[in-house]
């Protein structure tokens, strides 16, 4: 399992001290939540401020873009710093091109899906991807409770991915802390994108610890 700290829920007055708080709890990559108010509605950070923790930390910048319009500003977001980047599914009619142009520019290409959204709809997609991002609440807010259907959808999608047998993550996003992380690796997640449970903590780089111990442990 790897860890993603998702910056939304940090102290937005102290990103910095967020992506310290990242690295001493030996987090994998960094999850940044792009909202442009319209695919979801509400508004979160752009460009700048992905470009700032690009300055300040030497962890993989991990870009969610929930936005209508994806490819306008994905160059941007390329030059930035961004080292994987998520579009989704609902947002996008030629996935195949921006999936491409997103590895053009030297970056993991991503699909994230809404809980509504089925994950048999990848079945073409899939050998042209790096990682798919379920989310396991409706995007646009941080805090949300986990939604259970998305460990069927991890379970249905790690199925189709050994059957077409292709080389394909899966990111899980959205209200995952201490008490599901382990159904949520065990469905076949590697990458735990965990906002609220880390940063809402009174020791963020403990919990780190915790849900990765969690995370390993049957009885715990
Ligand atoms: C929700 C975002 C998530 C969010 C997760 O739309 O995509 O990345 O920050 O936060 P928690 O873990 O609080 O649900
Ligand atoms: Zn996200």
């Amino acid at each position: 399992m790897r860890l993603a700290p998702s910056m939304l829920a940090a102290d937005l007055a102290d990103l910095k001290g967020a992506l310290a708080l990242c690295e001493a709890g030996g987090a994998d990559l960094v999850h940044f939540d792009v909202m442009d108010g319209h695919f979801v509605p509400n508004l979160s950070f752009g460009i700048p401020v992905l470009a700032a923790l690009h300055r300040n930390t030497r962890l993989p910048l991990d870009v969610h873009l929930m936005v209508e319009e994806p490819d306008r500003l994905l160059g941007e977001y390329l030059s930035a710093g961004a080292a994987r980047v998520a579009v989704h599914w609902e947002a996008v009619a030629h996935l195949d091109r921006l999936l491409a142009r997103i590895r053009e520019g030297g970056a993991l290409a991503g699909v994230a899906v809404n809980p509504s959204t089925p994950v048999e709809l990848l079945v073409d997609v899939l050998p042209r991807l790096d990682y798919v991002l379920l989310m396991s609440v409706n995007p646009g807010f941080g805090g949300q409770t986990f939604l259970s259907g998305a460990l069927d959808k991890a379970r249905r999608l790690k199925a189709l991915i050994e059957r077409l047998g292709v080389r394909v993550e899966i990111a899980m996003d959205g209200g995952i802390e201490r008490d599901n992380i382990r159904q949520v690796v065990t469905a076949g997640v590697d990458v735990c994108v965990v906002g609220s449970a880390i940063f809402k903590a009174p020791d963020p780089v403990a919990t780190m610890s915790e849900l990765r111990t969690r995370a390993r442990s049957e009885t715990v």
